[in-house]
């Protein structure tokens, strides 16, 4: 009898290149999973519309209808419950995440950054890594904790920086990795190859 598959919730703000990967190594089997809904705080972000093509449920939640993040991320939650997802994989999502969050899901929320972490944390990484005038770059995909890019790391790939690279270029030879790396990394956690370090993550006090 086949296993049940993980239910994976996706958190975006924009573009969803990465959503777009995931939900193709769903349908070529490579990833055993499914999404139940994907949840935007950008109500235009062009991730819903792909969401949409895919067949699967999305939503808008603008942080501005609500007084404090607290509420904002407490109907997220309630949204991800109902959806009874397993994890939360955030695919460019530009909000930091906020306590209400990490106590629902402790240890079970994934994150994709554009460098070589601890290098580069925060916003313009890709600059970063130019300006630091650095010879390669690549991405992380890292469990999440309240201090911002700094969880477990569960995967890494490099890429080179070339001569008289600017920052589109390398943030697009970045991306193409970030596609082949997020959902090879969601599929070992699912299969339970981090289950020390989520144990770990699910013990601290938020
Ligand atoms: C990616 O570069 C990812 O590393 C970062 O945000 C960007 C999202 O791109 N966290 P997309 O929306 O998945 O196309």
């Amino acid at each position: 009898m086949s296993q049940k598959l993980k239910k994976i919730g996706v958190l975006i703000s924009g573009r969803g290149s990465n959503l777009a990967a995931i939900i193709q190594a769903i349908n070529e089997k490579k990833l055993q999973a499914e999404i139940p809904l994907v949840i935007s705080n950008n109500p235009v972000a062009k991730g819903l519309e792909i969401a949409n093509e895919a067949g699967i449920a999305s939503l808008a939640i603008d942080p501005k209808a609500y007084i404090t993040t607290q509420r904002y991320e407490a109907a997220i939650c309630m949204q991800l419950k109902e959806a009874k997802v397993d994890y939360i994989v955030l695919a460019g999502y530009m909000k930091l995440l906020g306590d209400t969050m990490f106590q629902m899901f402790k240890g079970k929320i994934l994150n994709i950054h554009p460098s070589l972490l601890p290098k580069f944390k925060g916003l313009k990484a890709q600059r970063q890594a130019l300006e630091a005038k650095e010879k390669e770059s690549g991405c992380t995909v890292h469990f999440v904790t309240p201090e911002m890019d700094a969880g477990p790391i569960i995967a890494q790939a490099s890429v080179p920086i070339k001569e008289g690279d600017n920052e589109q270029r390398l943030s697009e030879r970045i991306l193409s990795v970030e596609h082949q790396l997020y959902p090879k990394a969601i599929a070992e956690v699912i299969e339970g190859k981090f289950e020390n370090i989520v144990k770990k993550l699910q013990n601290i006090k938020y």
